[in-house]
């Protein structure tokens, strides 16, 4: 199973995921957590170069198809191999990312992302994909306080809005495969609200 956490900057994904590993581990599940951009060597050099801060001139569409070299890579380097084998594979972001912060944040027609997006992945989708909702002034807020300052940090307020709102949208058009868990809850809350939208995508599949 292909599950993804999805979600704007200061949304805590991160922080969860180790957790939630542990948890469905203690179910018995094999359970293989990744990130992106990275995952893999050659992601991981292809997110040195999209976060480094010297880079400022770089054009949307190189940022968007970056994004989608390392995706390729992982996608064939990782996911499919573990899904192949039966594993859930847990990953920090995936093509979502890219339509929210790409396609709505840049405002890179969505049409074009989404075939760049299928390209880079052969297809494969997630059979859940779970949204951390957050007040962008709150996220921002958080992500200064918890984590490094990169490139993408300087994007204006508006920006981090429409990816917000790209991702309300996501979730308005394919309600099977995505859930929703309040992120500016507590965070044992948020956690337990996770673990039961995972409890029940896991009971039914
Ligand atoms: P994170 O480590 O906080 O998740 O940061 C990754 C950054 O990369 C975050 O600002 C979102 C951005 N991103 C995109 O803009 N497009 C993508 O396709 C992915 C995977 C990430």
């Amino acid at each position: 199973m292909f599950i993804t956490l999805e979600g704007p900057e200061g949304s805590g994904k991160t922080s969860h995921i180790p957790h939630l590993v542990e948890y469905l581990r203690e179910k018995g599940y094999i359970v293989f957590p990744t990130r992106e951009p990275g995952g893999t060597s050659i992601g991981e050099q292809i997110r040195e170069v999209i976060h480094d801060l010297k880079n400022v001139e770089m054009h949307p569409r190189t940022e968007t198809l970056l994004y989608q070299a390392a995706r390729a890579q992982i996608v064939e380097q990782v996911i499919r191999p573990r899904l192949a084998a039966g594993e859930i594979v847990l990953s920090d972001r995936y093509a979502d990312s890219t339509i929210a912060y790409q396609g709505y944040g840049h405002q890179q027609d969505l049409e074009q992302v989404r075939a760049l997006i299928r390209y880079a992945t052969g297809g494969l989708v997630p059979d859940l994909t779970i949204l951390l909702d957050l007040d962008v002034e709150v996220g921002l807020k958080r992500k200064t306080r918890q984590d490094e300052w990169n490139r993408l940090d300087a994007y204006t307020v508006d920006f981090h809005r429409r990816v917000r709102a790209g991702y309300l949208e996501m979730l308005k058009l394919d309600p099977a495969r995505w859930s929703v868990v309040d992120a500016g809850q507590p965070w044992e809350q948020v956690q337990a609200d996770l673990r039961t939208v995972l409890a029940s995508a896991l009971g039914r599949s």
